[in-house]
This record gives C-alpha cells, structure tokens and sequence, in this order.
C-alpha cells in the first residue's frame, strides 16, 4: 500500500522535525515491509527533506514540474531534471488545484512524459467536480483526464493514478465505500497495468472504511499529512 503524503503549500524547514515521529514509528510497525511512504513537501523542502530521509525507507516526490526536460527562460518554473537534483523521485502531475489554474489535459501528458524521461515515477491525478458528478458525468471526465493525459505512454511501471475527486478535497465529504469501490474498479479496469490510489479528505476516522475499497492500493494525503499522529494513525489503522 502506498501512502503519500501531499504537503501543498505548507511547511517550513521546521517542519521537517515532526518526520522523527514518522521514522521512529516505522521502526518498530511489523507490517512495514508493506509500506511505500512517499513525502511530496514544497519545492523548497526536498532537498533538505532528501537528506534528512537518507538511509530511510520514505522517498520524496515533488508537487508539480515544468514540460521542458531541458532549462530554459521560464521564471519561477522547476523542470524534472532538477527536481531529480535535489534529490525528488516522485511528482504529483494533474492535480485538480493546478488543473483550476489552466492546466489542460494535453499539458499535462507533457509533463508527465517530460518527468518520465528524467526518471521520476509520476502520481498523476484525476477526478470530477462536483457539477460533474452531479450530470452524472463522472466515467466520461475520467475516461477522457486518462486518455488525453497519458497519451502515448507506455511506461505503467512508473505512473500511479490517485482518484481525487475534487469535491472530496479539504471538504470532509467522502462518498460511500461501495461507490468508490465501483470508481477505483472502473479506473482499474481501464488501465490495467496501474496501480490506483484514492484521495481525499483521508484521515484516521474514515480510514476505517477506506480501507476496505475495492483494488485500492493506497492513499494521497492532504491535510491529514501534515500531522506526523495523523499520518501514522492512517498507515495502522490500515493493517488493523
Ligand atoms: P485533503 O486530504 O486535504 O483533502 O487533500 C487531498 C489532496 O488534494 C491530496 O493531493
């Protein structure tokens, strides 16, 4: 199971001190062989956040990238190459908060195949919004975000989709377990190489029913990540 761990725009190298908490944990958890632990912090804690993970089972991922896989005049951009600098595995690509901002399907796929061909895994990110879900809608908007964005990719080993609807984020709403299940099963069964996570609104409560939806193989966690107890609380609860 996949546990990852997305910081946004959170976080200050301070913050860094509550992953003892984590690594202390992880220690002495029976299940941890099970465990894929992935830190996406804000650009500016990777390289730190590398260092400090060093030796650890836990890999650090970016947030987001620029297309280019070269460098270019792109003020305030971050290109993969250098992610992978700074010591980044992982990049979230196609999230819904950067989809709102212009972020097309198309451009997307460019990043995507830009952060494979340096070398990155990527956790790329679909879902419907709620006006979506509500015209019912909701396996069309995926089966499009999946076409479109992992156009002439053939490199399933390193890509996991995460399932966040947008509606789900930061609001506390989760539909039901038997309807995710469908959802995760459709996605699954679309793309039959990847591995899916959900997420949304993950916290220790309603991990208690998350964790038994259907074909899931983990989580992207938001707000919940950003508190070490949270997150543990999360992982073993899950092998409960
Ligand atoms: P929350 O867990 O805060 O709802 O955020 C989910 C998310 O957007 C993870 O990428």
């Amino acid at each position: 199971m996949y546990f990852i761990a997305n910081w946004k725009m959170f976080g200050g190298l301070n913050s860094l001190n509550s992953l003892h908490k984590v690594l202390k944990f992880l220690k002495g958890f029976k299940k941890n062989k099970f465990v894929k632990i992935i830190y996406c912090p804000p650009s500016t804690l990777i390289r730190p956040m590398s260092k400090k993970l060093k030796n650890s089972q836990i890999k650090v991922g970016a947030q987001n990238c620029h297309e280019n896989e070269t460098y270019g005049a792109f003020t305030g951009s971050i290109n993969p190459k250098m992610l992978k600098d700074v010591g980044a595995k992982y990049v979230i690509i196609g999230h819904s908060e950067n989809r709102k901002l212009g972020e097309t399907n198309k451009l997307i796929n460019a990043k995507i195949r830009s952060a494979l061909k340096s070398d990155l895994k990527v956790i790329f990110c679909i879902g419907e919004t709620l006006q979506e879900k509500r015209k019912k809608i909701t396996k069309k908007i995926l089966r499009q975000q999946m076409k479109l964005g992992l156009r002439k990719i053939n490199n399933s080993k390193n890509i996991i989709i995460a399932y966040e609807p947008v509606w789900s984020i930061g609001t506390g709403l989760i539909q039901k377990s038997s309807e995710l299940s469908k959802t995760i099963t459709f996605i699954k069964k679309e793309n039959k190489k990847y591995k899916v996570l959900y997420g949304g609104s993950v916290n220790p409560k309603n991990i208690n029913e998350l964790r038994f939806v259907d074909n899931i193989d983990g989580f992207l966690i938001g707000g919940a990540s950003q508190d070490s107890k949270k997150f543990i609380d999360i992982i073993k609860k899950t092998y409960n």
